[in-house]
């Protein structure tokens, strides 16, 4: 490792776990080549420092001295996304000006900021203020950004908002998009989210440069898209987590071990692991049409059901009694697991995702094929991409999900051989494996991140 310590890198992700994961994969990697890292989190979702040992964590207060978090009182938890976005902005914009003049007063050369993209320009003048430079993450995808920047224009356009009868008509403006797949989110705020988006942009171009979690190969025409309009220079590392860096022996917990006890005894590709990400949630009516589709399809299967995932359920409620040992040994059902783990475990033969772009890149490195039922913003795009791009996946509409159709899409899967959906699978590992390696394109973009990020204090 190359002797960089005193030299600091503070970094500022979005409280949301699949926020958080990309960009402790990304201090793993600034660390692995020298760099100190201090993480500034929301006191909001605060993290077990001990999981990360190799970072120093400071709390940021909210807002309200001495007070309740707003983000915890009823109002906020009854708000949607956009809503709640807009509220964690305004209650941490103050007290991370506050929490990062401090930071860089404690004495060590700070390098730069590596902001998440989703606090937009929030940052930018706290930054500035302290004479520090600042980097922009962002979470998701090439392609869902770029059609996430065109909502202004496709609103102007008429698009949006979207109308039932236009769902399949093609997008010129951002192609293989339909209108079904735009970014868009239900929000009683959609003011809001084109706000959002046009903040994230301004906020990135104002930036001395954007560190993306996709790789070249992967994204080629929205690379090339982005950068011929950017004024900033633009890293695609990805994918962070299969950096030799980022690849950690794991301590398990129980639970954690009683599901690799349950993989380990299933035949190699048989098991279908359904996970619908950190943050979507569904109605009841939904939750039982997938129960009963997985028991109707008769494939082994790992379901996480996180707490919250069905609205108004306490977890497993809704099911009918007698439904979870019915299925005996043949699924299991968990709150949560370790991704990472179980995508690489051999008896994995299928990933039922929401198509969150952790998900999605996760998958892509164990080639494993997806059913896309999208839930949400960049999901849709990501699913697009997935079914009608990369051809490692199918498509499983949320509104089209009833148990009948689940059981045929969940067999066809596991079934046959299944359009070459297999062999497109190992292929895309392959490329992101080369894009690694030595000499691919995300190690030469880390390089050239790293010397970039070395210019600053120069
Ligand atoms: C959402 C967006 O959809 C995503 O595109 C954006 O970049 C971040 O916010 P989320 O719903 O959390 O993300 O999904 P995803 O991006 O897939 O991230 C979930 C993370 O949680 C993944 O890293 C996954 O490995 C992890 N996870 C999920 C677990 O470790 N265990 C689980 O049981 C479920």
């Amino acid at each position: 490792m190359e002797e960089r310590r005193g030299r600091k890198i503070i970094m500022f992700p979005l409280p949301f776990v699949g926020h958080l994961n990309p960009m402790i994969q990304l201090a793993r990697i600034f660390h692995h080549r020298g760099f100190s890292v201090t993480i500034l989190h929301t006191s909001f979702n605060f993290p077990d420092p001990c999981h990360y040992p190799l970072f120093t964590f400071r709390t940021i207060p909210h807002s309200n001295a001495g007070g309740e978090d707003p983000l915890t009182q009823p109002d906020a938890s009854s708000m949607d996304l956009v809503a709640f976005i807009r509220l964690l902005r305004q209650t941490y914009a103050e007290p991370f000006r506050q929490s990062l003049a401090a930071e860089v007063g404690r004495g060590e050369t700070v390098c730069c900021l590596v902001s998440d993209a989703v606090w937009m320009r929030n940052t930018e003048v706290a930054a500035e203020e302290v004479g520090v430079r600042r980097m922009v993450l962002i979470t998701q995808g090439l392609a869902s950004f770029c059609a996430f920047a065109a909502l202004p224009l496709l609103r102007d356009k008429n698009y949006l908002p979207i109308q039932v009868s236009r769902l399949d008509e093609l997008v010129t403006e951002v192609p293989p998009l339909k209108v079904k797949d735009l970014p868009v989110m239900e929000t009683n705020e959609p003011e809001e989210l084109y706000l959002v988006a046009i903040d994230m942009i301004e906020g990135a171009n104002s930036s001395s440069g954007v560190i993306w979690n996709t790789f070249e190969d992967l994204e080629r025409l929205s690379l090339t898209d982005i950068s011929s309009k950017s004024q900033v220079p633009i890293f695609p590392i990805g994918p962070f987590h299969k950096h030799s860096d980022n690849v950690l022996p794991t301590t398990k917990n129980i639970e954690e071990h009683v599901t690799t006890n349950w993989l380990n005894k299933q035949e190699p590709q048989s098991v279908i692991y359904v996970s619908f990400g950190s943050l979507a949630d569904i109605e009841e009516k939904e939750f039982l049409e997938i129960a009963w589709g997985l028991r109707n399809s008769e494939q082994p299967f790992l379901w996480v059901v996180r707490p919250g995932f069905i609205r108004g359920t306490e977890w497993l409620k809704a099911l009918p009694s007698g439904f979870v040992e019915n299925i005996g040994q043949k699924g299991k059902i968990v709150k949560w697991v370790n991704q990472l783990e179980v995508l690489a475990h051999s008896a994995v033969g299928a990933f039922w995702t929401h198509c969150g772009w952790n998900s999605t890149l996760e998958s892509i490195c164990e080639g494993v094929p997806m059913i896309c039922t999208p839930c949400f913003t960049d999901q849709f795009v990501n699913a697009r991409y997935i079914v009608d791009v990369w051809r490692i996946g199918i498509e499983l509409e949320r509104t089209k999900m009833d148990r009948k159709e689940i059981e045929k899409v969940l067999r066809s899967v596991m079934t046959k051989e299944g359009d070459g959906i297999r062999e497109m699978c190992l292929k895309w590992k392959e490329i992101a494996n080369v894009c690694l390696g030595k000499g691919g394109s995300s190690s030469k973009h880390l390089e050239k991140l790293v010397d970039h990020v070395l210019s600053f204090d120069s």
